[in-house]
């Protein structure tokens, strides 16, 4: 096959919700369409439930089968479709930030009872500063949810993008009749518990069809007006405003169901975009250059303890991978050869001889890799967009075992690599600082740096708010951490950073301080090559 028939096959995408909405249920119906999984339940159990601080079973049986399913691949409708995981766990949303990376656009699952949630919002964020084309699936219309124009209302509101919805619900909950699609104007009759039959989807004559009546009785008033008042405010749906990342079609069902789920797969193979181009810091690569290039997004610890190596998930971003082929690794300007680069279908692994654009592929590493690092084929140019973010909690790392600080040292350093953690030190008092996102974070480096690298430590509670990358004049830049001295330290790249004690505190700084630029994510080169 053509090169570029097989980019233009590839479809890479990720579903995202809030604990609960319903993505794993989601996930498992797109691979049972897709052939990738035979039977229900099979990734069923790829989250931690209701996680405790003691939960390290949990913590363990989730990193095994987060490895399993982190790309899940299959054919549908003659495309090949990754779908990357992203974790559940809020405490684990870096993870998912880094792999919204590596992704060309994403299914974002709400559940209609609870509507928008916190990480519903916070994971829109990180789509929306990178124009990722957005559909929405709105889950569990067999329960009484809210008001489907109180929740378009909702979506627009609080995710700040414009919505259109191109299905519409007929009645929720013990009522709930089906859906009407607004694209192709069919009726969908809705079922408990059933796949969609011939039979449940009605291709009629628009919302005046008279067979509205015999299938839905009085909700056929209540449909005609809806439809009404939804045509009546919405342009007809342009495609490119999605793929821009501007507007985000909107579909109604119930995951559990198999409800609205072939029809929401039909229209994401229909016009979800192929892979897309990504900026480095030299220029923009295209997925249709002759020369491979490739980003880490990903980092993933051996499950077998005795084993220190890892998995480091590769975007293909331009070319053609090769196994067995050198290529160049950019930060540490070294030729590397993968000899059993990995490609993941359902649960299976497979050892793949070359992959395209818009596949991941998980390379067998030895420490080579951290995240963001790139690979080419002796181009120089590292991409861009793979931010670290501010962490949210912060904790002093202490040893409390004199003898085995090397190891320590060691693990602290590996697992931060891997993006589990950042760490932060200071100068005075020669301090280690972890940030991390959650607080289940901490958990698992202390169990990780026991039971790989056989070093015990303590956490110690910080009064930090927030830590920001600062840049800026340097005469500046020496008077403020003199100033802060104390609040001053360095990320593992050397990079200056704040650990302000609060809001109000660094709103004060931010002002006294004009000449100093305050960062919120690692990316702060790049927003300074723009600003300039
Ligand atoms: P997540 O990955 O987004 O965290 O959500 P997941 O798919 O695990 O779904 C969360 C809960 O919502 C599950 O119930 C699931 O069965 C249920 N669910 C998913 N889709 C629908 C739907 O369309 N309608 C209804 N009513 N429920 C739905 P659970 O009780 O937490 O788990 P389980 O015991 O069913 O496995």
């Amino acid at each position: 096959m053509d090169y570029t028939d097989e980019i233009s096959k590839r479809r890479t995408f990720a579903i995202i919700s809030h604990p609960d909405a319903g993505k794993t249920t989601l996930t498992e119906k797109f691979l049972l369409f897709g052939g990738a999984i035979q039977v229900a339940g099979a990734v069923k159990s790829n989250k931690i439930r209701k996680s405790t601080a003691s939960d390290f079973m949990d913590i363990e049986r989730q990193r095994g089968i987060s490895v399993a399913t982190s790309v899940m691949g299959f054919d549908y409708n003659g495309l090949k479709i990754n779908l990357l995981d992203t974790p559940g766990h809020k405490d684990f949303s870096e993870d998912t930030y880094r792999t919204l990376t590596a992704v060309d656009s994403v299914i974002l699952v709400v559940d209609c009872v609870k509507g928008v949630e916190e990480q519903t919002e916070k994971l829109m964020q990180v789509c929306r500063m990178r124009s990722t084309p957005v559909i929405i699936f709105v889950n569990k219309l067999d329960r009484e949810g809210k008001n489907p124009f109180e929740l378009l209302h909702e979506l627009e509101a609080k995710l700040n993008i414009r919505v259109q919805p191109l299905s519409w619900p007929i009645s929720m909950g013990t009522s709930f009749k089906g859906v009407y699609n607004l694209y192709n104007h069919s009726l969908y009759l809705f079922r408990p518990g059933g796949v969609t039959v011939a039979d449940d989807v009605l291709a009629i004559n628009g919302v005046t069809d008279p067979v509205l009546e015999q299938q839905l009785g009085d909700y056929a008033v209540q449909l005609r007006e809806d439809v009404d008042l939804v045509e009546g405010t919405h342009n007809p749906f342009d495609v490119n405003e999605y793929l821009r990342g501007e507007l985000a079609p909107v579909f109604f069902g119930s995951a559990i169901n198999n409800f609205g789920v072939k029809e929401l797969l039909d229209t994401f193979t229909a016009i979800a975009p192929v892979p897309g181009g990504r900026p480095t810091d030299v220029r923009l690569v295209k997925p249709g250059e002759k020369d491979f290039t490739g980003f880490v997004f990903k980092i993933h610890a051996n499950l077998d303890p005795r084993h220190r190596d890892r998995i480091a998930f590769i975007r293909v971003c331009s070319g053609k991978f090769e196994r067995n082929k050198m290529f160049h690794h950019v930060r540490m300007g070294k030729n590397i050869r993968f000899t059993s680069p990995a490609s993941f279908l359902g649960a299976r692994k497979s050892i793949v001889d070359e992959a395209f654009p818009g596949d991941v592929i998980g390379l067998y590493d030895t420490g080579n890799f951290k995240i963001g690092d790139t690979l080419t084929e002796g181009e120089k140019l590292m991409f861009q967009g793979i931010p670290t973010f501010s962490p949210e909690v912060f904790k002093e790392l202490v040893n409390v075992d004199p003898g085995k600080s090397k190891q320590l040292a060691k693990g602290i350093e590996q697992l931060t690599d891997e993006g589990v953690a950042q760490l932060f030190t200071q100068q005075q008092g020669n301090r280690r600082i972890v940030g991390t996102v959650g607080q289940l974070q901490f958990d698992v480096l202390q169990y990780r740096l026991e039971h790989e690298y056989g070093a015990k430590c303590r956490f110690e509670s910080m009064a930090i708010y927030k830590a920001c990358w600062i840049t800026g004049d340097k005469t500046e830049m020496e008077k403020f951490c003199r100033f802060k001295s104390e609040r001053i330290a360095t990320d593992k790249d050397g990079n200056i950073v704040f650990l302000a004690e609060s809001e109000w505190v660094l709103r004060n700084m931010i002002e006294a301080y004009p000449d100093v630029k305050f960062h919120f994510t690692s990316e702060f080169k790049r927003e300074m090559q723009q600003v300039k």
